[in-house]
């Protein structure tokens, strides 16, 4: 076997590893504090708890989707900085998916049930879209962190005002997901089709209105 094999079944296995330790075990410590930290958690009635457990399930969704999605890219990325800039970008989201598997299990409930479908569906994207060239990955990954953030400001809408503490985590992954896009934008993302950005919008309702319940 020579090293480019070698290579390429290191790549493989690593893959298959995260994937397993996305999806099957929890995501074990952040590499940076919860921003929820020591607020104080808030009285809040049992709809209000189930309400901000399925959109915290749902955010945890999308981290799940997103881990694969830049693991999909790096895995095949042709240029050397770009593949390290999505491994950067994939360790901050790993921090987000711990700290919304927190919350989720602060407000008593557990993170998707679908998670292993979110992130063989997100990592299949993700190497496609990698294969079709940087440029279009990285379009890609700024229309995502885009719509991410807008779901994310309507999450801030649709949180009881009292949970601060949930309210803490999804604001800071708002402000990390926009400087993510940026970097894709300065990295020479091209701007995706419109019908493209349309089935973006579908598959992610798809996945947001089932993980809310799922
Ligand atoms: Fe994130
Ligand atoms: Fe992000």
């Amino acid at each position: 076997m020579n090293n480019r094999e070698l290579s390429a079944l290191d790549r493989l296995l690593a893959g298959v590893d995260d994937a397993l330790r996305t999806v099957a075990a929890p995501a074990g410590r952040p590499a940076r504090d919860n921003p929820a930290g020591l607020i104080k958690e808030a009285a809040l009635s049992d709809s209000q708890k189930s309400h901000a457990a399925g959109l915290m399930r749902v955010n945890h969704a999308g981290e799940v989707a997103a881990q694969a999605l830049y693991k999909g890219h790096a895995t095949v990325a042709r240029d050397t900085s770009i593949e390290e800039q999505m491994q950067e970008a994939a360790a901050e989201e790993h921090d987000h998916l711990a700290w919304c598997e927190q919350r989720i299990q602060e407000l008593g409930e557990e993170p998707s049930r679908l998670s292993p479908f979110w992130y063989a569906g997100a990592y299949a994207i993700g190497t496609v879209s990698g294969i079709l060239g940087d440029k279009w990955s990285l379009g890609f990954i700024a229309e995502t962190e885009r719509q991410v953030i807008e779901h994310l400001e309507s999450h801030l809408d649709g949180l009881p005002p009292e949970d601060a503490r949930s309210r803490a985590i999804v604001e800071q992954m708002r402000d990390e997901e926009a400087e993510h896009g940026q970097n894709a934008i300065d990295a020479g993302a091209a701007e995706l089709p419109k019908p493209v950005k349309r089935l973006m919008r579908i598959t992610a309702r798809i996945m947001t209105r089932t993980a809310y319940w799922v």
